[in-house]
């Protein structure tokens, strides 16, 4: 069976067994909270059972949407930020031949996937609008809250161009927001608009939402097997759920190892991986830990690097700078192409000793070499691998690594599932703005900046 792994030998000369054994009852407790919905932010704990909840209604839904809304167009834009955005990205680049982007839509092609609402670059919308004048598009506007500023602008600017470019019936055929319930702005205004809409669930917060619809219908409208994804995640929920053995239990192992060398001063991992398209997984991992753990004066700093093109810039501060890193590295074991070095008789290059070697060959060569100089270097490594990029091996290392990150948190002594930490920003900017109802804040911001 395809079971993603997790391999510490690259912190034995940093941990020794008896510390790992230490955290036994601890891991069992933090699980206990999980499943028994006793822990901090238990009423956000709907994530556990996603892949055994989601039925098959939702799904045939989703790829019915698909199916009519693909016929008809080149491009799908979707709108969101944070939980709301980034998993989808995840999934859909992991897979993604990055230079299908450069070829047109056929007939037995999905649309391309372009994302909005996740900065405010007047540029960047500028460009995204007039790139859509020319297209045929539809638009899935993700927001759990239906307040967030960043998606809200997009959406309307998009919105306004749709309903010059279309009109307002097709407009709302081409429209479709995946939001909560009941609560919120979206909700309302999709209800009372007739678009066709998607629930997150109460219980599932933006970072933990990539198995619900946020994910699920850009990832389906990719072109990608979301049952698979599912099936991914249920075999990593009941391999996690069935595992009493510490080194066995990959959430476990992953979640102890990483708050021992945290006690021992290594306060950033660095999340690697020597596949370029897992960049963007990176970065939903970035969200998934740093939001969880970083709270109360503590937690891990979550950071991410691409090798081996980092190796030729953070490398050097990896190897030498300030010891309070540790390198996890997502290591994919097939590659899903055959490719080898071609011999050539000038060989003034000199890799003729390489020729008839897999380029794979030579990466993981790569990412052995700089493992054995970083352990040295005082930089320990934890590997987590999976077989291969396709949609059920990302399923298992996205349910692992939500499950690790609410374990982990729990070890911490953290609420896992809150984001006090967001507002503060999002005050001061409304504050800046003249929100009504922010004035007070906005003469205390303003006294600050006059001072
Ligand atoms: O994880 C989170 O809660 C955040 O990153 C949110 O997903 C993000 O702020 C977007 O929120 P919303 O979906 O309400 O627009």
């Amino acid at each position: 069976m395809n079971t993603l792994k997790i391999d510490i030998k690259h912190t034995r000369d940093f941990i020794n067994p008896e510390e790992i054994e230490a955290y036994s009852d601890l891991v069992k407790n933090a699980f206990k909270m999980i499943y028994n919905k006793t822990g901090a932010g238990n009423n956000f704990l709907g994530w556990v059972n996603l892949p055994t909840d989601t039925d098959n209604d939702t799904i045939e839904d989703i790829y019915k949407t698909v199916n009519d809304l693909s016929k008809e167009i080149e491009v799908f834009v979707v709108i969101g930020i944070g939980g709301s955005y980034l998993g989808a990205r995840a999934v859909i680049d992991a897979l993604n031949n990055p230079f299908n982007s450069f070829k047109a839509i056929s007939e037995n092609r999905h649309p391309h996937i372009v994302y909005a609402g996740h900065n405010l670059s007047q540029d960047y919308l500028c460009e995204l609008l007039e790139f859509l004048k020319e297209k045929e598009y539809a638009v899935a506007v993700v927001s759990k809250s239906g307040t967030t500023t960043e998606p809200a602008v997009a959406f309307r600017l998009i919105k306004e161009q749709m309903l010059k470019k279309y009109g307002e019936e097709k407009t709302k055929e081409r429209i479709i927001a995946v939001t909560d319930k009941e609560k919120g702005a979206l909700k309302m205004f999709s209800d009372a608009q007739g678009y066709k809409t998607y629930i997150i669930p109460d219980d599932v917060g933006g970072r933990y939402s990539v198995l619900t619809p946020v994910g699920l219908l850009p990832i389906a409208m990719a072109g990608y097997d979301i049952s698979a994804l599912l099936n991914g995640a249920h075999f990593m929920l009941e391999h996690i759920s069935e595992t009493t053995n510490l080194y066995e239990n990959p959430a476990a192992l992953y979640a102890i190892i990483r708050n021992i060398l945290y006690r021992k001063g290594k306060s950033v991992e660095i999340m690697a991986s020597y596949n370029s398209s897992l960049s963007y997984m990176i970065e939903w991992w970035k969200q998934l830990f740093g939001e969880s753990e970083g709270k109360e004066l503590k937690g891990i700093f979550p950071a991410g690097v691409n090798f081996t093109t980092d190796l030729h810039s953070l490398g050097q501060y990896i190897q030498d700078g300030l010891r309070m890193l540790f390198v996890s590295t997502i290591n994919v074991e097939k590659p899903l192409h055959n490719l080898t070095v071609p011999y050539d008789p000038d060989n003034i290059d000199g890799l003729n000793y390489l020729a008839g070697r897999e380029i794979d060959h030579i990466n993981k060569k790569a990412y052995l070499g700089t493992t054995l100089a970083h352990v040295e270097g005082g930089v320990p490594n934890i590997e987590i691998s999976i077989k291969k990029l396709d949609e059920f091996n990302l399923g298992q290392l996205i349910y692992f690594f939500e499950m690790s990150c609410a374990v982990s948190g729990y070890l911490l002594q953290v609420n896992p599932f809150d984001q006090p930490g967001v507002e503060a920003y999002k005050n001061n900017m409304f504050a800046l703005l003249g929100k009504p109802g922010y004035e007070k804040l906005n003469d205390d911001l303003m006294g600050r900046i006059n001072k």
